[in-house]
């Protein structure tokens, strides 16, 4: 089979796409996907580079999701059947043509949704949900600042908070991202210069519930200063490089929650024994973010799709910004 292979950490350039020997037979709880779309992330960037939580050994496959048709599974399995078309997320492995998965992150998907678009889903919508509805508890009514809001996590964050009721500031480097959040459903878009002002003056000088920041660095910093009392904020990543410091004293004064929120935990990436508890969670969650995009409530979006074999200028226009949604790899072609 064809896969992207990490002979060395250092850039995503030096990858290789290779003929590589399939995986081998299945355990009992195992799944084989022939994968169709994988995407392509930061994570899987910093992974490549050395740079992310866990380092695999080498060589190795990155690619930590994908989607495609489900061909064989272990005598264990009882969630997925061969013929189906599903999703999975997975430590690493995405970028190959069979994917070998344990079956608890295999999460089947509905017909009628389109597989390009859905591979916006798994992990960005995911962390979406899980940091808006189980982290910072958004209510109906509450006022939700989404940072980065045209990019994979930010978009997704724009449209699960309305989903769940809120009024959503979505805040974007250009006019550009700043029109698509607003046609996926922000109720306001502001330029990342100056929106701390804009927000005080938008919510009678009180400042936002709730914030979901994948931006990070001075980004943070404004958003902190944009949040009310009682306030929660959840921090997702740091896109712009920086890993900012917080001034606890505003957290204290203004009876704000900080709360991290990690993905890959709730789906069980390297907690091998957490994932009995933690699986039927992000199933269910799952099954009503396929349920709400077959809906029409949920609308992902793949901005740019690319062959196997060009995966370098994949990974260019991520960090191009120029992406709105997600980029993905078509792994079929
Ligand atoms: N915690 C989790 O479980 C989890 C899950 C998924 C992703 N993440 C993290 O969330 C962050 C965003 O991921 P994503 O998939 O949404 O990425 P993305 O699609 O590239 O979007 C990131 C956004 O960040 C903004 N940005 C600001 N400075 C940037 C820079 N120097 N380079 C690139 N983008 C920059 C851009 O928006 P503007 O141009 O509007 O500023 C861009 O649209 C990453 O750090 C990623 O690792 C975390």
């Amino acid at each position: 089979m064809k896969a992207l292979v990490c002979h060395a950490f250092g850039p995503w350039d030096d990858l290789r796409l290779e003929e590589t020997a399939a995986p081998g037979p299945l355990a009992a709880d195992e799944v084989r996907i022939a994968a169709e779309y994988a995407s392509v992330s930061f994570a899987a960037g910093l992974m490549v580079e050395g740079r992310y939580q866990r380092r695999p050994p080498l060589p190795f496959v990155p690619g930590t999701e994908c989607i495609g048709i489900v061909t064989e599974v272990g005598p264990a399995v009882t969630r997925v059947k061969p013929g189906q078309r599903a999703a999975a997320t997975l430590d690493w492995g995405g970028y190959a043509q069979q994917v070998v998965v344990a079956e608890y992150t295999v999460y089947p998907m509905p017909d009628g949704i389109d597989p390009r678009a859905a591979m916006h889903l798994p992990l960005s919508y995911g962390t979406a949900y899980g940091a808006l509805a189980w982290s910072a508890r958004l209510m109906v009514g509450e006022t939700l600042l989404v940072t980065g809001a045209a990019g994979g996590v930010g978009i997704a964050a724009v449209q699960v908070g309305k989903a769940l009721g809120a009024r959503v500031i979505a805040v974007a480097s250009t006019e550009e991202k700043r029109a698509f959040a607003l046609s996926q459903g922000a109720d306001i878009a502001l330029p990342t210069d100056g929106f701390r002002d804009e927000v005080k003056k938008l919510t009678g000088g009180c400042g936002v519930d709730v914030v979901f920041d994948p931006v990070g660095g001075p980004v943070f910093d404004a958003c902190l200063r944009a949040c009310a009392q009682y306030g929660r904020m959840v921090i997702i990543g740091f896109a712009q490089g920086q890993i900012q410091q917080v001034p606890a004293n505003l957290l204290l004064v203004k009876n704000i929650a900080l709360h991290g929120f990690y993905f890959g935990a709730h789906a069980g990436w390297g907690l091998v024994d957490e994932r009995a508890e933690r699986a039927p969670k992000v199933q269910a969650m799952m099954d009503e973010l396929f349920a709400w995009t077959a809906a029409g409530r949920l609308e992902p979006h793949v901005s740019h799709a690319y062959p196997m074999d060009r995966y370098r200028e994949a990974m260019a226009a991520l960090q191009a910004r120029e992406s709105l949604g997600k980029v993905v790899l078509e792994i079929g072609r």
